[in-house]
């Protein structure tokens, strides 16, 4: 306590340390600028893999419902957005993608077309690709709440959510090989 007093008590008055403060913020806003054209060096990859197979749609409005809200995410024909040309904006767009085509590609479908076998046996079955489809769409995990400030289309009303998600599982079904 004494040290914080007798400090204070020791600095420069009003114009003296308005100046001090004044040439801090100056050199404060420099660096920042800096820091900010160093990190739009930072390569990102915005390239889209080719498109190997889409799933059999059961319906044009399944096949609408999903473009409009789910593909940017979740398949090889992402728009990126011009946010996604400036870091550090860009590094969570990029996350985002990355991770969310590895869970589910649309336009990888080859991938998804495995039959949900759950093994009675085992008592912790992973959840099969319709279950976790219904969970995030139910407790409106899905579209992510960040790109639906955004993107009108993936703010879906109840029922078109309802519709996307009776759709999808209908198409996730009817694109399942047999075991
Ligand atoms: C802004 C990007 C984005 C959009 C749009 C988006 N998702 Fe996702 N999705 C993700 C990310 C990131 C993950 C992986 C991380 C996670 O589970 O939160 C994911 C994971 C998932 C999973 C796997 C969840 C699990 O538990 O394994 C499903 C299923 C899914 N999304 C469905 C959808 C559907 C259906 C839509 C459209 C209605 C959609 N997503 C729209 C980014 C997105």
């Amino acid at each position: 306590m004494r040290l914080l007093r007798s400090s204070v008590r020791d600095l420069p008055d009003g114009p003296v340390s308005r100046r001090w403060w004044g040439k801090t913020l100056a050199i404060d806003a420099a660096l920042i600028l800096v820091i900010f054209g160093a990190i739009q060096l930072v390569p990102v990859n915005r390239a889209n893999p080719p498109v190997r197979r889409e799933p059999v749609w059961d319906s044009p409005e399944t096949e609408a419902l999903v473009k409009g809200a789910c593909y940017d995410c979740h398949s090889n024909e992402t728009r990126w957005p011009w946010y996604a040309k400036i870091a550090p904006a860009s590094w969570v767009v990029w996350y985002d993608v990355t991770q969310a085509r590895k869970h589910l590609n649309f336009t990888e479908w080859d991938r998804f077309t495995h039959a949900e076998y759950v093994d009675p046996n085992n008592p912790f079955p992973p959840k099969t690709l319709t279950e976790r489809i219904a969970q995030v769409l139910t407790s409106g995990r899905m579209p992510l709440g960040i790109y639906r400030i955004a993107h009108r289309p993936a703010r879906l009303t109840s029922g078109q959510r309802d519709a996307l998600l009776a759709g999808l599982i209908r198409t996730v079904k009817q694109n399942q090989e047999p075991p």
